[in-house]
């Protein structure tokens, strides 16, 4: 399954590139703010259409549409452009992210970014990035951090992230926002961040990177908000709980 998610992860880079090269139509989805591309579903379709090739009973979820029920353990959950609002930009901070689940644990990531990096990790066999093995940071106090975030499409869920954005930044070393959650999630697994939080991303964001931060020997939490929306926290093992302490002073619930 991992050599299959590899291969098709690639195929949509390919598709990304090609996209780049000879233009695109965009679209809105939720607000004017939350774009579709044309590359976002001819990625999507070249991805279902290689999983059915091969595995057939399989579910399948992804963001452009795709939610297939299936009759084995296996779920896919991918984000064929996660990043869509870079891409249309020629912004680098978008990647392909192909995560799968086995009873509803994530288990194998492979994440694609627009550098052509893969970062790709197997629970219990460790994580790759680039080729190299990737591991989370040694870093052991939050005020010499660097945390990735995000922040979401709804205006109102933004002005709650800036709040909590506005009591972390003076907290930490400073705040990375590359615009794609799947890369965050990759490069908190490979120390590139020390650690990743955001409220309010979808399962296909989450999937692959959890896979791979966990693979990689890191720790991910999941804490439902009172919203509705989820906390995601992906963190070295170190600085998990002085992480959650901080979000939670910062008005988020931690537990
Ligand atoms: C978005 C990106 C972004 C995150 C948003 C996501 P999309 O995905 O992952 O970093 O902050 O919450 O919706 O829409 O570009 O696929
Ligand atoms: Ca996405």
């Amino acid at each position: 399954m991992r050599d299959l998610a590899v291969r098709l992860a690639e195929r949509a880079a390919d598709i990304h590139r090609q996209g780049r090269e000879r233009g695109f139509t965009v679209s809105e989805k939720s607000s004017a703010t939350d774009l579709v591309t044309e590359v976002d579903r001819a990625a999507e379709r070249a991805i279902v259409e290689g999983i059915l090739a091969e595995r057939p009973d399989d579910a399948i979820l992804g963001e452009e549409g795709t939610d297939r029920a299936g009759t084995t353990s296996v779920r896919w959950v991918i984000d064929p452009l996660d990043g869509t609002a870079s891409y249309v930009r020629g912004h680098p901070g978008y990647c392909v992210s192909i995560g799968i689940e086995v009873d509803g644990e994530a288990v194998i990531g492979v994440v694609v970014d627009s550098r052509g990096v893969r970062t790709e990790g197997v629970r219990g066999a460790g994580a790759l990035r680039g080729g190299r093995p990737a591991k989370p940071s040694d870093r052991t106090d939050l005020a010499t951090s660097v945390l990735a975030t995000g922040f979401g499409y709804q205006p109102s869920a933004r002005a709650l992230q800036a709040v909590v954005a506005s009591i972390v930044l003076p907290r930490i070393a400073d705040i990375r926002r590359m615009g794609s959650a799947a890369w965050d999630l990759v490069a908190a697994a490979s120390g590139e961040v020390d650690a990743y939080y955001e409220v309010g991303i979808a399962p296909w964001d989450l999937c692959a990177g959890r896979a791979i931060v966990e693979a990689a020997g890191g720790v991910v939490r999941t804490i439902l908000q009172p919203e509705g929306d989820e906390l995601v926290v992906a963190s070295p093992r170190q600085l998990l709980d002085p992480l959650l302490a901080l979000l939670g002073e910062a008005g988020l619930r931690i537990a």
